[in-house]
This record gives structure tokens, C-alpha cells and sequence, in this order.
């Protein structure tokens, strides 16, 4: 769930034979939404295709300090400026050197030298190389420097040894990259977060739920982590991966996941309820499973309690942030609600749209407070999440 959204990379490739996992390192930083381009040293030509890079990157393979052409387009100093990380991976031990003494005699060192961007190194080599202490003074000089040192493995090599040295595995690389972003805007703040769909019983084997996927929470609880907050997480049923950072209590019902959230509530600084909680609940749930007749099948509903609007009236309260999922006159039934909630902010999701909202990646919201109605533009859950996120940060914790 590491996430490189918009984050600009540039990828150097030298000469180990680890180079030829460039690139699935590429691919991986893609997943994670990362824009990348590629240089290749001379060294790393001998062990990957310029075009597999190229053609996996979707960029020019930049490789000539003194191609004119290439310069032209996107020049060293440029491709410098561009990047928001540089990873060296796999980083031989030649360039490592190269880099100790600040050598500027290939289009590689020439961009780390011209860079305000933040580096990685990924060592790759033999192990016995790896340990040598004119590496290990190398790696902490660089270090020092302020370059982050991406471990490499244990295991078997290239070479037959076995030992210290193989290239860190591409999607630890992409996952290390991802965590320079994270930010401290909420270290020190507990967030608690519902989401997904609640399950109401009928009987042993039926249940009454809704679409809720619960891709919005998860990725609002992966932005919550990302800005530093201590986030724990009441999951219903949900069709995402977990986020493995939060505590994570499951639940099952509207009324196990109300108990869940009564627990941990005094500890909040931010309750945000995301969950698609059942307004409804059979007044019975029938001990056997219920058989077929001739004659016509009623289920006598009675309300769940609410949970957002408990929490938002209890006496030493956290920020209480809602949503709605409204189909017609949404902003006018967005601030019914929040007043009828006393919640702190209402995230309004149009579901009328089946592009976004419930189920879909994309999402398009507006955040309304008493006296504020925003919204912010269609993009993916993620950044919808973000988004969301940064202007709860700025909004209710700026000064505290
Ligand atoms: O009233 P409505 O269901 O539209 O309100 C939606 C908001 O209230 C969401 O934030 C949802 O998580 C929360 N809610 C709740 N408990 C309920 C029903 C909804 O916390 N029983």
C-alpha cells in the first residue's frame, strides 16, 4: 500500500550482472505510481537491453553525458532538476566509489553531482567485494552524506558464493522509496477508521450488506500512516488488502462494530467513519436457517444504532468526520447531515455516478464544514485520500 503517486524517479543502472532485474525495479516503482527514467553507465549496458528499459520505462534510456541530441531534449542538469529520488540500483562498486569522490565522468555521476534530489543506493556484488572495508567506508561515507543505503540480501549469487551483496528485492526497493514521502502532519494523532460494509444477519447463513468495498478507508487509513498517525482500523467486509501498518480489529455487524468503536473511542484524536454501516437490521435473526413455504417471506427491520452520531455527542469527543453517499440534491442533504450528526465535516461522495464513489477506483468528494463546502476534483482513491487528509490536518489539528 506504499504509494508514489506523481513522484518523478530517476532510475541509474551500472554495471553488476543484478542489472538485469532493472527492470522489474522499474515496473515496480510504476505500480506504485511513480514516473521513472532510466540511466544506464557504460557497466550496465553489458547486462540489460536500453530497449527492454525503454520500452518498460516508456522513456529514452538516458546514457551519454555528450550525446548532443540528448541533451537537447532533456539535458543532464535538467534530468537533475527533474527528479524528485535518484536510486542507483543495482549501485556496483565502481560507482560507489565514483560517488565517494564526487567523479563526474558519465552522464550518472554527473546528474548525482547536480542534484538537489534525495538518493538511494542499492549495492549489488559479490559478497566478498561487498565486504570489503573499502565498501563498507565507502557506503558510510555516502551515508553521511545523506544518501540512503538500501540493504542488499543474503543468499546465493551470480558467481557460485554465498553470501552478503545480491540486489535488494525490486519491490522492497520501490516500498523504501515510497516511505521518503511520508510525512509528520498528524505524528502524535490517533485515528480510528470505519470501513466497509456491515453484515445483518437473517438467519445462520443469510445476511442483509451493501457494495462497499472498502477501497476509500483503506486508502484514507494508508494517508492517515503516511502523515505519521497512530491509525487503528474497524473493518467490516471489504474487497482490498489490508493495510498492514494500522491495528486492525474485524467486525461484522453494525452493532459489533459500534461495541469496536465505543472501545477504542477515548483515545481518538479523529474518528473517521467511513463504513457503509446497515441502517437496518432484521429484528430477529432466525436460530435455523429458514426454510421455503407457499406463502409470501417478510423480514420486520429495526434501526441500527448510529454510530457516527453517538460519537459526535459523547462529552470528550475526537473530530468527527462522516460521509454521505447522496444521489440527488447532495449538498443540501450533505449539510442536513452534518448537522443532524453534529459531526465536524461531511466527505460527500456523488454515488449516482457509477465511475465513482462505492466500489469504483476513482472517486470525486466535496468536504463540507459548517461554513465550508470544497471539493476536490476526480482522481484515484489515493489522492482523493490524500487530499482529504492534508485539508483535515490543516483544518482541525494546524495549531495544536
Ligand atoms: O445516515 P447515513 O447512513 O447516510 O450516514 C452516513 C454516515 O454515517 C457515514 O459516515 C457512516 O459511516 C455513518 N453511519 C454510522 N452508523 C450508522 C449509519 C451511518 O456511523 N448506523
Amino acid at each position: 500500500m506504499s504509494d508514489l503517486t506523481n513522484k518523478r524517479i530517476v532510475l541509474g543502472v551500472s554495471g553488476s550482472i543484478a542489472a538485469y532485474k532493472s527492470p522489474e525495479i522499474v515496473r515496480r516503482l510504476q505500480d506504485l505510481g511513480a514516473e521513472v527514467r532510466v540511466i544506464v553507465t557504460n557497466g550496465g549496458r553489458e547486462f540489460v537491453s536500453e530497449r527492454s528499459l525503454q520500452t518498460i520505462s516508456k522513456n529514452k534510456v538516458h546514457d551519454n553525458l555528450w550525446d548532443k541530441e540528448a541533451e537537447l531534449a532533456m539535458g543532464h542538469i535538467e534530468l537533475a532538476k527533474w527528479a524528485d529520488v535518484i536510486i542507483i540500483a543495482p549501485a556496483s562498486a565502481n560507482t560507489i566509489a565514483k560517488l565517494c569522490h564526487g567523479r563526474a565522468d558519465d552522464l550518472l555521476t554527473t546528474v548525482i553531482l547536480a542534484t538537489e534530489a534525495k538518493i538511494m543506493i542499492a549495492p549489488a556484488m559479490n559478497q566478498q567485494m561487498f565486504a570489503a572495508s573499502a565498501m563498507k567506508d565507502n557506503l558510510e561515507l555516502l551515508q553521511k552524506r545523506g544518501m540512503d543505503i538500501i540493504k542488499p540480501g543474503f543468499g546465493e549469487q551470480a558467481c557460485g558464493d554465498v553470501g552478503e551483496g545480491r540486489l535488494a528485492d525490486p519491490l522492497d526497493i520501490a516500498k523504501q522509496a515510497a516511505d521518503l514521502f511520508t510525512s509528520s502532519l498528524l505524528s502524535g494523532k490517533n485515528i480510528l477508521i470505519t470501513l466497509g460494509g456491515t453484515k445483518e444477519s437473517i438467519d445462520p447463513v443469510r445476511f442483509i450488506s451493501n457494495h462497499s468495498s472498502g477501497k476509500m478507508g483503506m486508502a484514507l487509513a494508508h494517508a492517515c500512516i503516511q502523515a505519521g498517525a497512530k491509525t487503528t482500523l474497524i473493518v467490516g467486509s471489504i474487497s482490498v488488502d489490508i493495510e498492514k501498518r494500522a491495528e486492525i480489529i474485524h467486525v461484522v455487524s453494525a452493532e459489533d462494530m459500534y461495541k469496536a468503536v465505543m472501545k477504542k473511542i477515548n483515545s481518538q484524536d479523529l474518528f473517521i467513519s467511513c463504513a457503509a454501516v446497515a441502517d437496518f437490521k432484521p429484528k430477529k435473526m432466525s436460530k435455523n436457517k429458514i426454510k421455503k413455504n407457499d406463502s409470501p417471506m417478510t423480514i420486520e427491520l429495526i434501526e441500527n444504532k448510529d454510530i457516527l452520531a453517538t460519537v459526535s455527542q459523547l462529552e470528550k469527543k475526537p473530530i468527527c468526520i462522516g460521509f454521505a453517499a447522496e444521489t440527488e440534491n447532495h449538498i443540501e442533504n450533505a449539510r442536513i447531515k452534518l448537522k443532524k450528526k453534529k459531526c465536524d465535516a461531511i466527505i460527500l461522495n456523488d454515488v449516482s455516478k457509477s465511475e465513482i464513489g462505492l466500489n469504483s477506483n476513482d472517486n470525486e468528494v466535496h468536504f463540507i464544514t459548517k461554513n465550508k463546502s470544497e471539493i476536490i476534483e476526480k482522481n484515484t482513491k489515493q489522492i482523493i485520500a490524500e487530499k482529504i487528509i492534508n485539508k483535515l490536518a490543516n483544518y482541525f489539528f494546524k495549531s495544536s
